[in-house]
């Protein structure tokens, strides 16, 4: 059993053609072999370029979010399926600026990742703790619930994202014990929700606030399985550097 670092670049809405293919073009020359899974999630539009850019290389793309249902009246919305027909991997699920400004649920949100996962994609799942939940201490609390509806699940094809809210794109990252802390806390409630077995397989990527400065400490920690990195992936020099900082190889509990 090991898990394989995990270093994924979530663009949000930044990014144009020019950008996605400069970058891109180089990034998958950068990429170390046998390092850490390198995800690339620009926004929508730009899926398409980058999918041809990325073929054959080591950097797989993600979306940054999907529909809970495969085709129908849903004006603006983007199916599972038709991110896997494009040849896309991975997308991201209940990101805290969704649930914040577009009314994503712990329930909606797991409706999402169910649907990408019969499309066939990879799901990050993120999920964290706002600042007033925190000061409240409230922050196990509320992942219990976050996590709760990740039952219906297969873990096989899931990572979770820790995201503490007040840690995102404030320059106030987390700090180790913090993020271990609440990493540890996170596998014994997916050891609970799916088997020891499998929560020791799963991938726990930190994020929020993630440069290249702090990011070896973070990835250092033994239940830091990888990053999400907003702001600093922008930054082709700085989001090598962060891949550049994990662990090269894979760990686990039972290797
Ligand atoms: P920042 O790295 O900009 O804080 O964003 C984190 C994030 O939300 C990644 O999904």
């Amino acid at each position: 059993m090991s898990r394989r670092p995990l270093i994924a670049a979530n663009w949000k809405m930044h990014g144009t053609l020019e950008s996605v293919q400069a970058y891109l073009e180089t990034l998958v020359r950068r990429v170390p072999v046998a390092g850490p899974e390198v995800v690339l999630c620009p926004p929508f539009t730009l899926l398409p370029a980058a999918v041809m850019i990325a073929s054959g290389s080591e950097v797989a793309i993600g979306a940054q979010n999907c529909h809970w249902e495969d085709k129908g009246a849903f004006t603006g919305e983007v199916a599972p399926t038709m991110l896997a027909d494009l040849g896309i991997h991975w997308v991201i699920v209940g990101h805290s600026e969704r649930r914040q400004y577009f009314g994503e649920s712990d329930q909606t949100a797991a409706a999402r990742a169910q649907a990408a996962q019969r499309a066939g994609l990879e799901v990050i799942f993120c999920l964290g703790e706002t600042l007033e939940q925190r000061e409240a201490g409230e922050t196990m609390a509320v992942l219990e619930r976050q996590s709760a509806v990740l039952a219906g699940l297969d873990p096989s094809h899931l990572a979770i994202a820790y995201e503490p809210v007040w840690a995102i794109g404030t320059g106030r990252t987390a700090t180790t014990m913090q993020a271990q802390e609440a990493h540890a806390a996170l596998r014994r409630r997916l050891a609970g929700l799916f088997g020891t077995e499998a929560a020791a397989a799963l991938r726990i990527l930190y994020g929020g606030s993630v440069k290249p400065d702090n990011a070896a400490v973070q990835l250092a920690q033994p239940d830091v399985d990888g990053a999400l990195v907003g702001g600093a992936s922008l930054d082709l020099e700085g989001f090598c550097a962060i891949i550049h900082a994990a662990p090269g190889g894979r760990r686990g509990a039972e290797e």
